[in-house]
């Protein structure tokens, strides 16, 4: 059995057939699967599908990085809300994101350190997005170092001195999806040097879908193409890297 560390079977590209699409992963081998949260705007549509498929689908909740804007403060009240009285796995997906400007770059480093507080005030694991951020950050992580963090970098595909040094105050494992399958991805090379122990699996369903599907909706059903390439990366076989990454998962998020 596959786990699928990262979905979101509730945005609105993939829910038109989300309950079919639940089936097919099923079909597939994937056994379970986490929703990374966004925001308030989209929160109820995840827990109505979540709930439908209790032991195979779990939740995160958090404030997406993207979704810092004006109503900051009442959207983190909400988020902390929802990981205060809902049965979660994760503070997710949180991070930075300055791929659309740094207007409110200010904003998304305090949303950030409060949702490591609050992550750490639970006993939960954080699932990281990052974009265009890594030395602020590191800058938000080494003053939180206190924290003693676990968690996962959603969606990896920086170098392996960005792995170590996430790794200097926190205790972080990789999400490895379809881009790992994209043919000119610098990322094998760096997964080389990542231990098996460290490495999750996840698709970002409806986004990046692996080859041969590029380009096109994404969905959970896809995550063995990805275990296959991971596979061929590591020099194990995909048997070795589904028990292993499964074993990874379920440690991690206690599921
Ligand atoms: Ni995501």
């Amino acid at each position: 059995m596959f786990v699928d560390t990262h979905t979101h079977f509730y945005d609105e590209w993939l829910l038109p057939d989300a309950e079919e699409a639940v089936q097919r992963a099923l079909d597939a081998g994937v056994g379970k699967m986490i929703q990374a949260d966004v925001d308030s705007r989209e929160r109820t549509a995840m827990w109505e599908i979540g709930n439908r498929h209790p032991g195979v689908l779990f939740q995160m909740a958090g404030l997406y990085p993207g979704s810092v804007g004006p109503d900051w403060k009442e959207e983190l009240a909400l988020a902390e809300q929802a990981a205060t009285t809902r049965d979660i796995v994760a503070i997710g997906e949180i991070g930075l994101d300055y791929h659309e400007g740094k207007e409110y770059a200010r904003e998304q480093k305090e949303v950030l350190r409060c949702q490591f507080e609050l992550a750490a005030r639970l006993n939960l694991p954080v699932n990281i997005h990052l974009r265009d951020a890594w030395e602020d950050f590191f800058e938000v992580l080494s003053d939180c170092k206190h924290l003693h963090l676990r968690g996962n970098l959603h969606c990896f595909t920086a170098s392996y001195e960005i792995y170590e040094r996430a790794n200097r105050w926190a205790d972080f494992s990789v999400g490895i999806g379809g881009v790992v399958t994209f043919r000119n991805a610098s990322l094998p090379k760096t997964l080389e040097r990542i231990p098996v122990e460290r490495i999750l699996l996840e698709t970002d369903a409806p986004y990046l879908a692996p080859v041969p599907y590029r380009g096109r909706r994404n969905e959970s059903a896809f995550l063995p193409l990805v275990a296959a390439q991971v596979a061929q990366v590591k020099g194990l076989s995909v048997q070795e890297i589904e028990n292993q990454t499964t074993h990874n998962a379920e440690t991690l998020f206690g599921i």
